[in-house]
């Protein structure tokens, strides 16, 4: 199925052109990977983001492949996103792990290329790694995940090429404002993870309100409160109805009271796992694992 509002609209700073809404697929297995990105292909998803770190390259790359077959459509007509593991930090070690990526993801080049996390002392060094590959042509764009105020500011002074996305935790309970403004001035696009707050936003009583009012779901009025603020939105799901409930979100639009409403349920602190968490393992899963077709 084609959907108009899910083609590449939103212009980087180098010009790319990249989608508002696309299909996330961590915790997801390579098997769940691949049936839900040939689902999402056929109800007229565009963009896919996988990482290393996820595990599920292979089941993502599986998916392209049968979905394009099944839609009629080319490679072209998607836009990929994967991530350097944190595993793979520095300069040479990024470099040397991207053919393996691209060959799990059966393509030879992804659309985006973020840095999954930014590692101390590490992040300068694979920011040039990635430059090299986007001198290549393997990545059309390069950005970054996670980066705050004071790490972004380092990674500016020392880059030559100016990030085209930071993709952070964003969602009604967590702006991160400071970050946001930071990118809005310096031209970096703001892609939200957790969208849905990993789904636990759902059952919070204004969502449903406003839902009732638009006779749409709680999870698409936080997914239309991300877009109409400007932001890209991922969300997860490997269930078929969800994947098209979540892209259906073009046809209605919240009051600007509906968005004030929403902006005051701001908390700003980011999920507990966050601060702690070092991401130099990969718990999720084993990157190398290759799916049996
Ligand atoms: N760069 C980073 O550091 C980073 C970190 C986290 C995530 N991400 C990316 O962001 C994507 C999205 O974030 P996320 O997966 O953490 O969380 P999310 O998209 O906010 O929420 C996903 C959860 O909500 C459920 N769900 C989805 N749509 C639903 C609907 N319409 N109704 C009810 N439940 C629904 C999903 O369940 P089912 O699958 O069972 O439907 C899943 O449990 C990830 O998949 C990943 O690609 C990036």
């Amino acid at each position: 199925m084609h959907n108009e509002a899910l083609e590449p609209k939103i212009t980087l700073n180098n010009d790319v052109k990249i989608p508002v809404l696309g299909l996330g697929v961590w915790k997801a297995s390579n098997e769940e990977a691949a049936t839900a990105v040939g689902m999402a292909i056929s109800h007229g998803y565009v963009l896919i983001d996988t990482a290393k770190q996820y595990g599920n390259e292979a089941g993502v790359g599986f998916g392209i492949k049968s979905g394009l077959t099944i839609a009629g459509k080319n490679r072209d007509d998607l836009f990929i996103t994967t991530k350097v593991y944190s595993g793979d930090q520095g300069y040479q070690a990024s470099i040397d792990a991207i053919d393996g990526q691209l060959e799990r993801l059966q393509t030879d080049h992804v659309d985006l290329l973020l840095m999954h996390w930014p590692v101390n002392n590490l992040y300068n060094e694979t920011w040039r790694g990635m430059e090299e590959i986007y001198r290549s042509g393997k990545a059309r764009a390069i950005g970054v995940c996670n980066f705050d105020v004071e790490r972004l500011t380092d990674l500016l002074e020392h880059a030559t090429i100016k990030p085209a996305i930071n993709q952070i935790e964003f969602n009604p309970l967590i702006h991160q404002q400071a970050v946001v403004d930071l990118c809005h001035e310096q031209g970096i696009q703001i892609e939200a993870w957790s969208p849905l707050g990993n789904g636990k936003l759902l059952k919070l009583p204004l969502f449903n309100e406003i839902a009732a009012v638009h006779k749409k779901t709680a999870a698409q009025v936080i997914l239309r409160w991300a877009v109409q603020s400007n932001v890209i939105v991922i969300p997860k799901s490997v269930h078929e109805e969800r994947i098209a409930e979540n892209a259906d979100i073009f046809d209605f639009s919240l009051t600007a009271d509906e968005m004030n409403q929403i902006n005051q349920l701001n908390e700003e602190h980011h999920s507990r796992w966050y601060n702690d968490y070092q991401w130099y393992g990969n718990p999720d899963g084993d990157p190398n694992r290759i799916m049996k077709a």
